[in-house]
C-alpha cells in the first residue's frame, strides 16, 4: 500500500463546476435574444440555488451587478450550507452579458472560492488597469513599466519575436492610445467586445494563442482572473482606476490607494483557491452551451490551486431528468 503525506483532500472546484454549468445552461437559453437582464437573472437564480447546496460557510466578496443595476448575487451574501470551511467567493454568473444577449463570443459563467479573508475587496470601485500573462512570463511583468517594456519582456520569456505576440484588449474608446502603442510595436491584437476574465485565462491556455491581456476592465473580473491564474501558474497585476475626480476622492476617504500595484497576493492571498468556469457562448477558451434536443452539452474548466490541476469537463445534461429534481428551468 502506498504511503501518502496526507490523504487526498476535497476539491471544491469539482462541486463549483455544477454551479457554473447550471448558470451557463440557464443563461444560454437567452443567447441572441437581446435581453441582458433576463439572461443575467436566469444565471443568477441557477447559480444561487446550486451554491447553496455546497457544504461551506461562504461569503460573497466579489459579486456583480451594481455597475449595470443587474440582478445580483450581492456582496456580503452568505451562500453554502453554513458548515465549515469558511470561504470567500467571487462570482460572475455571466462574464459577458452583452455577448450573451447578442450572440457574440467568449461569454462564460464563473466562480472562485478561497479561504475567508483572502480575497481583495475593491469596494465600489468598478475598474482596474490589468496586465495578465501565462506561466512562461510569470515574474516578468510590471504594470508600472511602459507597454513596450512589458511586451519585450514577455516576448523574451516566451522565445518569440514581438510580431509573434498576441495581446488581448477590450474594445473600448479608453484603450485608443494603448491599441495605437501596441500596433506601433507590431504586436498582433485580439480586440474583444467583452469578457476579460476569459481574456486573462487565455494567456495561460496554450491553445488560445494569446500571450497577454492589457487594459482597463472590471475589478470583480480582475479578482476572478487572479484566482484562476494563481492556480494555473500565471500572473495578473492590477491598479485601481478612477473614472473621475469624485471617485478618486471617495477612494481616498475609504482608504483605497489608486497608486498601489495590486499583486497576485493582494488580489487573492492563498494557494488554496478553487476556480470553475463554463462557456455560455463559443470562445477561444471554452465552447458555448449546445442544446441538442435530447440533451445539453457544456464545456467547463475546473482548477485547483493547491495541486495546480486543470480539468476540462465536457458534460451532457438531461434537462427532462434534471427538472424532475431541480427548481431550475433548463
Ligand atoms: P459583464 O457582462 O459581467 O457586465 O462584464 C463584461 C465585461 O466586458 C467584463 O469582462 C469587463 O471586465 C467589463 O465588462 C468591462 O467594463 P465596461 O464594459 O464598462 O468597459
Amino acid at each position: 500500500m502506498a504511503e501518502y503525506k496526507t490523504t487526498p483532500t476535497r476539491n471544491l472546484a469539482l462541486e463549483l463546476v455544477r454551479v457554473t454549468e447550471a448558470a451557463a445552461m440557464a443563461a444560454g437559453r437567452f443567447m441572441g435574444r437581446g435581453d441582458k437582464i433576463a439572461a443575467d437573472q436566469a444565471a443568477v437564480d441557477a447559480m444561487r440555488l446550486m451554491l447553496n447546496f455546497i457544504e461551506m460557510d461562504g461569503v460573497i466578496v466579489i459579486g456583480e451587478g451594481e455597475k449595470d443595476e443587474a440582478p445580483m448575487l450581492y456582496n456580503g451574501e452568505h451562500v453554502g450550507t453554513g458548515s465549515p470551511p469558511q470561504t470567500d467567493l467571487a462570482v460572475d454568473p455571466i462574464d459577458g452579458t452583452r455577448p450573451v444577449a447578442f450572440g457574440l463570443p467568449n461569454a462564460i459563467a464563473t466562480v472562485a472560492v478561497a479561504p475567508r479573508g483572502t480575497m481583495f475587496d475593491p469596494g465600489p470601485f468598478v475598474y482596474m488597469h490589468k496586465i495578465a500573462v501565462g506561466p512562461e512570463a510569470k515574474g516578468k511583468i510590471d504594470i508600472e513599466a511602459p507597454v513596450e517594456v512589458n511586451l519585450r519582456a514577455i516576448a523574451k520569456a516566451k522565445g518569440k519575436d514581438l510580431r509573434d505576440l498576441t495581446a488581448v484588449i477590450l474594445d473600448r474608446p479608453r484603450h485608443k492610445d494603448l491599441v495605437a502603442e501596441v500596433r506601433r510595436l507590431g504586436v498582433r491584437i485580439r480586440l474583444i467586445p467583452d469578457g476579460d476574465v476569459a481574456g486573462a485565462l487565455m494567456t495561460a491556455w496554450p491553445d488560445s494563442g494569446i500571450d497577454v491581456l492589457l487594459g482597463i476592465g472590471g475589478t470583480p473580473e480582475g479578482v476572478l482572473a487572479a484566482c484562476a491564474l494563481r492556480a494555473m501558474g500565471g500572473e495578473i497585476q492590477g491598479k485601481l482606476y478612477a473614472r473621475n475626480e469624485d471617485e478618486l476622492r471617495r477612494g481616498r476617504e475609504m482608504g483605497y490607494d489608486f497608486n498601489k500595484v495590486l499583486t497576485m497576493d493582494d488580489l487573492v492571498n492563498s494557494d488554496d483557491v478553487f476556480f470553475a468556469a463554463t462557456g455560455i457562448t463559443n470562445g477561444e477558451l471554452l465552447e458555448g452551451v449546445k442544446y441538442m434536443g435530447n440533451g445539453i452539452r457544456t464545456h467547463s474548466l475546473v482548477v485547483r490551486g493547491l495541486t495546480g490541476t486543470v480539468r476540462e469537463i465536457i458534460a451532457t445534461h438531461r434537462p427532462e431528468k434534471l427538472e424532475r429534481i431541480s427548481a431550475v428551468k433548463y
